[in-house]
């Protein structure tokens, strides 16, 4: 799609760039290019329907689960010096989920901010996030868009003077290849006076973040298994989510965490809307997220290769995690 079509959900108003057929399509060929890989992949981007939203929000209050609470320490810390230095008119923020940590933002930028513009994939989440923040701030134009930051950065709004916020680590989700290539695709979009605010969670023993990725609970395990609940309902397949056990690895060589599903049993699954049947053998694991952990050097030459300048890094007071604002070089 070209144009945006317009949804009137029973929350906000919403611009679709992705319809549920666009949806349907590209669910198909992720999982049938996943599972046809070896080892075999799913992007992380399927978890969140409205179930796996609802999931994700329960993580971010786990006890194991740091980086929320890190990154709104630093936002409640360093907001007001945010807007100072950005004075925006525009917050679009990419990946926004509920926005709850956001709404720091929109307190400090109250002086100059016009309009808010929060971007998902998960699309009645989205709305009724974007209804809630528009329900508390009166005057502020609040524009929900459903897309997929991967695929629509150069359809997305671009007047005023923008802070583009993507926040929770949620880069780290992308493989490096796809990262440099939104980093400068993003750049792209940017006009002299943009700034782009990024979260980035840090490395730190492994303990601590294998623990945030496999909490006592079984939250994030359940998380985990949402994305073959999504493929069972929307491809018609049989996925036993009883059937696959949560795991959360460390790779040292790389610097992510690594959620996988781990087969208990040799089963088959067949995936109906592919005409597809699978064979998992015990024990065969299925890679279905990275959650990459940075170093400011490394994010420093990241964000220089795509053009831009690291303009402020800043920590929470233990060092866990970072929020760097950055500007076109
Ligand atoms: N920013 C929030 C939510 C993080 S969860 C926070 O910091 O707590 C990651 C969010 O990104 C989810 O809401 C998910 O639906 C969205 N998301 C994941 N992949 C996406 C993509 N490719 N395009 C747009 N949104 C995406
Ligand atoms: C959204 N993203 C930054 C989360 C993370 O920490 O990588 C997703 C998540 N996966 C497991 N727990 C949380």
């Amino acid at each position: 799609m070209t144009a945006a079509a317009r949804s009137h959900s029973p929350g906000e108003s919403v611009d679709l760039f992705l319809t549920a057929d666009d949806l349907a399509k590209s669910l198909r060929r992720d999982v049938a290019e996943g599972l046809a890989a070896s080892p075999r992949t799913l992007p992380p981007k399927w978890f969140y329907d409205e179930r796996g939203s609802a999931l994700f929000e329960d993580i971010t209050r786990l006890d194991e689960y740091y980086p929320t609470r890190r990154e709104r320490e630093i936002l409640a810390a360093r907001a007001p010096a945010i807007a100072e230095e950005t004075g925006a008119t525009m917050l679009l923020e990419l990946g926004a989920g509920s926005g709850e940590k956001t709404r720091l933002l929109l307190a400090a930028l109250a002086g100059t901010l016009r309009s808010y513009v929060p971007v998902d994939v998960s699309g009645d989440f989205l709305g009724e996030a974007a209804a809630a923040i528009a329900a508390d701030h009166p005057g502020l134009t609040v524009r929900p868009v459903v897309a997929d930051y991967e695929h629509h950065l150069n359809q997305l709004p671009t007047d005023g003077r923008r802070l583009i916020a993507f926040l929770g680590g949620t880069i780290g989700n992308m493989p490096p290849a796809a990262r440099i290539a939104f980093l400068g695709g993003l750049r792209a979009t940017m006009g002299p006076e943009d700034a782009l605010l990024l979260g980035c969670d840090l490395v730190k023993d492994e303990e601590r973040l294998v623990r945030a990725y496999d909490d006592a609970a079984g939250v994030t395990a359940e998380f985990d298994k949402n994305v073959l609940r999504v493929i069972n309902r929307e491809l018609d397949a049989d996925f036993d989510p009883d059937a696959f056990e949560h795991r959360a690895v460390w790779n040292a060589a790389d610097e992510w965490i690594e959620m996988r599903l781990r087969s208990l049993r040799d089963q088959t699954v067949r995936i109906g809307a592919l005409d597809l049947t699978c064979a998992f053998a015990k024990d065969e694991e299925m890679r279905t997220e990275i959650s990459a952990k940075f170093r400011r050097e490394r994010l420093e030459s990241e964000l220089g290769a795509a053009g831009l300048r690291l303009a402020e890094f800043w920590t929470d007071e233990a060092g866990d995690f970072s929020l760097s604002l950055a500007r076109p070089a």
